[in-house]
């Protein structure tokens, strides 16, 4: 009965005004001051238990989870078992993507070279095992290769001014069997090629210091030969799911026909257990799922786990185009829980693609504020599963602690790390915004019919303390 309190709230400020001293009784809404909470706030926050996200975050941060992996697809199994056992009717949606697994091994070699090399492959170098003589082939442009011979050689090109691809296929072209590209600023160099192309040769990258150790030498005078080898990439077809349970509304007869989908991301990027990138979003969509199991709602509301984010949100925009017009128009909020437990993080912020507010933004706003007296700032930023739902014209925000942890992407993101407070003070603010919107009684433009409130305004009371 948010909205009726506020009303009475207000009216009571007015009438204390307009009698000078008395106002001193009214109560001003303030920062840092709570809100009461309301009978309905109460039902999912008396049910959520961090501790069920904090050992479901636990389970799945055993391992990395890299999109197309057996690891992903055991996360898979696990969260639709979970979101079963609750009930729920559950689909695993598999799609097919272009993945690349990096090299296990891949060294350099310049005879006549004293120092050690360390090079990086290039995300999409091809495997091979090629010698030849080394030629400096400067930037790698079409322009300064042009009249170039370079068969059977390896050519040693600067970074800079085209892309990697660009520089590899150029080489290529000229007849090089492989290519050595340096860096042109400090500090190592991991770069893509893009993507797979059968005309690649295998491309290696060095440091600047490296590179240009190598091209003093070779300037010297003298010819020298250079070896390249790169095992164990592999580039092809792989296939990533996500997880889709759905809640219904309770009943049919009120039923709105709007659908909420609160969702989040299973996969993590390679050599990371991803704790709270994003088994803390996963764990917190499976509790949200667990909460609303025996709550009744009129708005019918998807727990949605994606696969493949890391790789460029692929498992969210192959969802979003699966949805038929009908179901992106009746679509009305995506809320994305993405990095939602860090204790080494900042406070939680919403972002939105566009920068602005939406019904995400101002449901979550008005819960913060009842829940904890501030409201959740709003910020611009993508990166992330809401933004295929934005760019369908769906309101959506994504849920994070910022600044972000200097763990995130790293082989630290672990559970131990993770700070029970922030999941449950962020699982409280999205489950009863949601609420706020997909209960019976709430305040719809078009009101229902035969509806009866279940509580009126002066049953608000303050929230307990937890
Ligand atoms: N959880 C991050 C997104 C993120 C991190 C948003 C920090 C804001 C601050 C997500 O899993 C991620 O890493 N996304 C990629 C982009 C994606 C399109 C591959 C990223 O930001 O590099
Ligand atoms: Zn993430």
């Amino acid at each position: 009965m948010r909205k009726p309190f506020l009303k009475v709230a207000l009216a009571s400020t007015l009438v204390f005004g307009a009698v000078g001293a008395q106002a001193a009784f009214a109560q001003p809404v303030g920062v840092n001051q709570k809100q009461p909470v309301n009978v309905f706030d109460k039902k999912v926050v008396n049910k959520i238990n961090a501790e069920n996200i904090y050992n479901n975050i636990d389970y799945l941060s055993q391992t990395p989870r890299v999109a197309g992996t057996e690891s992903e697809y055991n996360a898979v199994q696990y969260i639709k078992s979970q979101f079963e056992t609750f009930g729920y009717e559950t689909e695993i949606q598999p799609f097919t993507f272009y993945g690349y697994t990096p090299p296990s091994s891949m060294e350099v070699t310049i005879d006549g070279y004293e120092g050690e090399l360390q090079p990086r492959s290039f995300t999409y170098s091809v495997n091979g095992n090629v010698s030849g003589e080394l030629v400096f082939a400067g930037l790698g442009t079409v322009e300064e290769l042009e009249g170039a011979d370079l068969t059977g050689k390896i050519a040693l090109i600067q970074r800079g001014s085209i892309s990697f691809a660009e520089k590899v296929l150029n080489a290529a072209e000229k007849g090089a069997a492989g290519v050595i590209v340096f860096n042109n600023a400090e500090g190592p160099l991991s770069g893509t090629l893009g993507e797979h192309n059968e005309e690649y040769v295998p491309a290696l990258a060095l440091s600047k210091a490296e590179g240009e150790a190598i091209l003093a030498l070779l300037e010297s005078g003298g010819t020298l030969t250079a070896s390249l080898t790169i095992e164990g990439a592999e580039a092809g077809e792989k296939v990533s799911h996500n997880v889709i349970a759905t809640k219904k509304p309770t009943s049919k007869k009120k039923a709105s026909d709007d659908i909420i989908v609160v969702g989040s991301h299973h996969d993590s990027v390679a050599g990371a257990p991803g704790a709270n990138d994003d088994a803390s979003g996963t764990a917190m969509t499976i509790e949200l799922a667990r909460v609303f199991k025996d709550i009744p709602t009129d708005t019918e509301i998807r727990f949605v786990t994606f696969g493949a984010e890391e790789l460029g949100l692929i498992g969210s925009y192959h969802y979003v185009d699966s949805l038929s017009d009908d179901e992106i128009s009746r679509m009305i909020a995506n809320f994305n829980l993405d990095m939602v437990g860090s204790r080494d993080a900042g406070d939680l912020v919403m972002m939105t693609l566009d920068g602005k507010e939406n019904l995400v933004t101002e449901l979550s706003q008005s819960s913060s504020e009842r829940l904890n007296g501030e409201p959740t700032p709003v910020y611009q930023g993508g990166r992330s599963d809401h933004v295929p739902f934005a760019e369908a014209g769906i309101p959506a925000a994504l849920f994070i602690h910022s600044p972000t942890e200097p763990w995130y992407h790293s082989p630290e993101d672990t559970i131990d790390k993770i700070s029970k407070e922030k999941l449950q003070d962020t699982a409280e603010i999205v489950g009863t915004a949601i609420y706020d919107k997909a209960r019976f009684d709430n305040m719809d433009p078009k009101p229902k019919k035969k509806h009866k409130m279940k509580a009126a305004p002066e049953m608000v009371y303050e929230q307990d303390v937890k």
